[in-house]
């Protein structure tokens, strides 16, 4: 005991030093936080001061130590009470930290309801399998889905114990009215997309479920649109920020409940938004969005591909800016556009954007970003890429570059951005502080790209041609 308090300045110091060092250590090998610190100013603020604190406390200690040997008893007095005010916050606040964006109290899984995923699989009429995906809060096992269409039903049962319960509806036809239902619940009903005629697609990006900023009545009335049959969506694409931090399991929770509404009749995919994987928001975006079994290259996840007939969609990861591009994704993305037949529709989605209008905000450039437009776009300027659809920057614009239209959708819910001051060379159209998503139609070689506001009135229309 007499040893503790003799050396307590030393030890409390090397704590110190040493919870900040493991917090920083973990947190900087978490998914995103490497672009948390390059795009946002305040955190690298943030964890500037923290590896300050944790230095200052190593040397104090080190300096504590020194004078010790040289028995200077002031020097000591008063260098012991610094590193005792020092080391303080250094003890509590990293494992604070880490409990809270680490979701080490957080629950596996919580409850989520059903919703028809599109897969990367296509079946043998041309279409994605779809899947019906729900958790469960507790491990269980014996849920049945009974599926069909006009001709007959079909059941499946669960067999193995499970928080993540997929059923798998395979080999599809197209323009085909189906329905579906878990054990003895709501009958629930979807109709597959048309391979010979129009293919009509919803993208949108941006909610922030749990952000005290995000309108969720303008995003349950852009849901109720998409999932209203009379406006004939075939598919929805949600393109990140789904939530405000997705290391809190609620928010997710919230999510899927509010989008069940869409999700539940209208086949939905998902990409990585930077909030979503935000330090441990990964596993639960990987879990909830991208449950394994989904697509054929069972290791990629982040990125993935969907055919429908002639057009293909291919979904990447890219949340920051381009730091989670990496080698492996740039060969899976070329590989996928090498494959492309040249006359087939080809759409890329990701969060993040290329071109775009916008502001200076928070020691990072919102707008044109370089990075992604030198380390990406050469590759949809090769293969000729169709249209790009991206979030992140919550606003609305159409612009096009090298041939290729790149449509920002980031207003789904998430805090408007200001006015752009700065308006992109390449900008077609452009808004701001609007609440809406973006409503795509093919049809043989022209494409009708409308942004729709939570009224469903169209903000602004442009049909196009392919790029060729
Ligand atoms: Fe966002
Ligand atoms: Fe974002």
């Amino acid at each position: 005991m007499n040893y503790i308090k003799r050396h307590a300045p030393e030890i409390l110091a090397l704590l110190g030093a040493f919870f900040i060092t493991s917090f920083l250590i973990w947190a900087l090998s978490q998914h995103a936080t490497i672009g948390l610190l390059r795009v946002n100013g305040f955190y690298k603020l943030v964890f500037l001061a923290f590896g300050v604190l944790g230095l200052i406390l190593l040397a104090a200690g080190l300096c504590y130590l020194w004078i010790k040997t040289k028995k200077n008893i002031r020097g000591n007095c008063w260098l012991s009470a610094l590193i005792i005010i020092l080391s303080i916050p250094a003890i509590i606040v990293p494992p604070l930290a880490f409990s809270f964006v680490g979701g080490i109290f957080s629950a596996a899984f919580v409850d989520t309801p059903p919703q028809l995923m599109m897969t990367g699989i296509t079946g043998k009429y041309g279409i994605p399998d779809i899947a019906v995906y729900f958790t469960t809060g507790e491990a269980v096992s014996g849920y049945t889905l009974t599926w069909g269409d006009d001709s007959g039903n079909t059941t499946l049962t669960e067999n193995k114990k499970t928080n993540q319960h997929m059923f798998i509806l395979n080999d599809l036809k197209p323009d085909t009215r189906y329905h579906y239902r878990i054990d003895n619940g709501q009958i629930a009903y979807f109709s597959t997309p048309s391979t010979s005629g129009q293919l009509h697609i919803a993208v949108a990006s941006d909610v922030h479920y749990g952000s005290e900023n995000a309108k969720n009545d303008m995003t349950a009335k852009m849901l109720s649109e998409i999932a209203d049959p009379a406006n004939g969506f075939d598919m929805f694409f949600f393109i990140g920020d789904l939530v405000e931090y997705g290391f809190i399991d609620n928010q997710w929770e919230e999510a899927f409940n509010s989008f069940n509404m869409a999700t539940s009749v209208i086949p939905t995919r998902y990409a990585a938004g930077n909030h979503d994987t935000l330090f441990s928001g990964l596993n639960n975006y990987l879990n909830y969005c991208v449950p394994e079994g989904l697509d054929e290259d069972a290791e990629a996840r982040l990125w993935y591909r969907i055919d429908i007939g002639s057009t293909h969609i291919l979904v990447m990861d890219v949340e920051w800016s381009a730091e989670t591009y990496t080698k492996a994704q740039a060969e899976w993305l070329e590989q996928q556009l090498q494959s492309i037949p040249e006359d087939d529709w080809t759409i890329v989605l990701s969060h993040g954007f290329y071109y775009a209008s916008g502001q200076y905000s928070n020691g990072w450039n919102w707008y044109d970003n370089e990075e992604t437009i030198d380390k990406i776009t050469p590759l949809f300027n090769a293969y000729k890429v169709d249209l790009v659809c991206s979030g992140h920057l919550h606003n609305l614009g159409l612009l096009e570059a090298n041939g290729v239209k790149y449509a920002v959708c980031g207003a789904f819910g998430g805090l408007p951005e200001p006015e752009p001051v700065y308006i992109s060379p390449f900008s077609l159209w452009e808004t701001a502080n609007q609440y809406a998503f973006t409503d795509i139609v093919i049809d043989g070689d022209a494409c009708t790209l409308t942004f729709r506001d939570y009224n469903f009135n169209a903000l602004y229309t442009l049909t196009f041609d392919q790029n060729r």
